[in-house]
């Protein structure tokens, strides 16, 4: 199956099977033109750094209720931010969650730098978080590769070498396959394969997508992949 092929039939799954998750734009408003808060994307996706979408969700809801843009939370008590944060862990993420905000207030005017470099020179966003944002806030055709898009590429093209040595090639097909329209849809419906269906135990091979090109389903290893190197 060709590239674009391969991302369609993805997009349409997408476009019925998306998660409805509170930093989303459903299908609707997305069919009206309706974009993304960059703000909110990037709050989600600097949470869901080492934790689930379910524990995020109450989290995120208290955040953009007590603090609905990047300019409110800019002005907030370093205090509260920690308050509100407590219980997610990794607390370096609420430290430079907040400098970074108030990177953007000030140098930026309030407003997320819409490219990749920009996005990567801020506090707390790596390459990840980087590619993600523009993805998804700004339809950049940036590539995105999280631990679910590098187990789903593994399955789709049948890549035996074990993680961490696969990444580059995972990383490669994950590149090749991202479309020049609607990427942050793309990079998100990998994500969601990758979460519901494309899961690393019992993966729902019947119902996916992209059942039919995945090589590792035809060779019977899906559940296998990715290998990964002993620790
Ligand atoms: N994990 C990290 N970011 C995500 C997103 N935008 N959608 C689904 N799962 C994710």
């Amino acid at each position: 199956m060709r590239d674009e092929t391969l991302s369609a039939e993805l997009l349409a799954w997408y476009d019925r099977h998306a998660r409805d998750l509170p930093w989303r734009v459903g299908p609707a408003a997305r069919a009206g033109g309706a974009q993304p808060d960059p703000y909110r994307v990037w709050l989600s996706e600097v949470m869901l750094q080492q934790t689930t979408v379910a524990a995020v969700k109450d989290y995120f809801h208290r955040f953009t209720t007590r603090w609905p843009d990047v300019g409110a939370l800019a002005a907030a008590e370093d205090a509260d931010v920690m308050g509100e944060w407590a219980g997610l862990g990794y607390y370096a993420r609420a430290r430079n969650l907040l400098k970074c905000a108030r990177a953007v207030a000030s140098e930026h005017g309030g407003r997320f730098p819409d490219s990749h470099a920009a996005l990567l020179s801020l506090p707390g966003i790596g390459p990840y978080t980087a590619a993600a944002i523009a993805a998804i806030a700004f339809d950049r055709p940036e590539t995105v590769v999280d631990g679910n898009v590098e187990r789903v590429m593994s399955r789709l093209f049948a890549v035996e070498t074990p993680l961490p040595t696969a990444k580059p090639e995972l990383t490669a097909h994950a590149a090749r396959l991202t479309p020049v329209e609607r990427p942050g849809d793309h990079a998100q419906a990998v994500m969601d394969l990758g979460a519901t269906i494309c899961t690393p135990r019992n993966p729902a091979c019947g119902i996916c997508p992209w059942q039919a090109p995945c090589r590792a389903r035809t060779a019977g290893i899906a559940a296998e992949l990715p290998r990964k190197l002993p620790k």
